[in-house]
């Protein structure tokens, strides 16, 4: 691919307030969500699910959920979740899912052994109250992985990849002629609520999607100099 495409998805990317109603098909939705999924993630482990939410009456539901915010009265709103609690049955899956005939010796011991034991923090936390020291003793020696130990380091975990989940959701939509919205203005008790979310799913983001309506954009494009942000060692 050329660099100028790439550079001309990104950069045609803003965040739309207003759409029109025009739906979302379905096959459209679907591819998206599969180049979603092709963002990588930590262990491949894949910590994210999405709740694709096209009914009217649900989408009316959300729209004060969401604040009232206008980028909610789109045709589509995709709950993008983090999934902090699913490690374990994606440790199984990539051994039995494995898309080679043999499952590679290495492979079934990392998702057996080391990467259990890394995402494994027990009921309540509790595996936190040995891993943590116990790491730190290692770490005397050598250099070793501190997190995730406990659960709010898991909850990071699954949202950094999740959040890679969303820049390409957010991409393919846009490589479709489809604007989006991201947004973290909504109420989470009262989303969880309205849409029955696994209990540890972190919604990390409602992606509005539409095609853009009049004034669709705010405001104009603002960064901060590359200059103050970048430090060339
Ligand atoms: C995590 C996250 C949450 C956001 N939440 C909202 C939101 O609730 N409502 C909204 O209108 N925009 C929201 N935005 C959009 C930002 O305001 C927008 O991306 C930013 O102003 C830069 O504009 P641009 O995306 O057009 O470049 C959110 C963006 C991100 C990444």
């Amino acid at each position: 691919m050329l660099p100028e495409t790439l550079h001309a998805l990104i950069s045609s990317r803003r965040a739309v307030r207003r759409f029109t109603p025009e739906p979302v098909p379905d096959d459209v939705i679907r591819h998206c969500l599969e180049l979603a999924t092709l963002a990588p993630s930590s262990c491949n482990l894949q910590p994210w699910s999405f709740q694709v939410i096209r009914s009217p009456e649900l989408l009316q539901k959300l729209h004060p959920v969401c604040l009232g915010q206008s980028a909610a009265r789109a045709p589509l709103i995709i709950a993008v979740l983090a999934r902090p609690d699913t490690w374990k049955a994606s440790c199984a899956q990539i051994i039995s899912d494995w898309p080679e005939p043999q499952v590679p010796t290495a492979i079934k011991r990392f998702y057996s052994g080391p990467a259990p034991f890394q995402y494994n923090q027990g009921r309540f936390g509790w595996r936190s109250l040995y891993k943590v020291p116990m790491l730190a003793l290692m770490g005397l020696r050598k250099a070793v992985m501190r997190s995730p130990s406990t659960p709010g380091e898991m909850r990071i975990w699954a949202v950094k990849s999740t959040a890679l989940a969303a820049q390409n959701l957010m991409l393919a939509f846009q490589s479709h002629g489809y604007a989006t919205c991201p947004m973290e203005g909504f109420d989470e008790r009262r989303l969880r609520r309205t849409l029955t979310l696994p209990k540890a799913a972190i919604p990390i983001m409602l992606l509005a999607v539409g095609k853009p309506g009049e004034r669709a954009v705010y405001n104009p494009r603002l960064r901060f100099p590359l200059e103050q942000l970048t430090q060339w060692l």
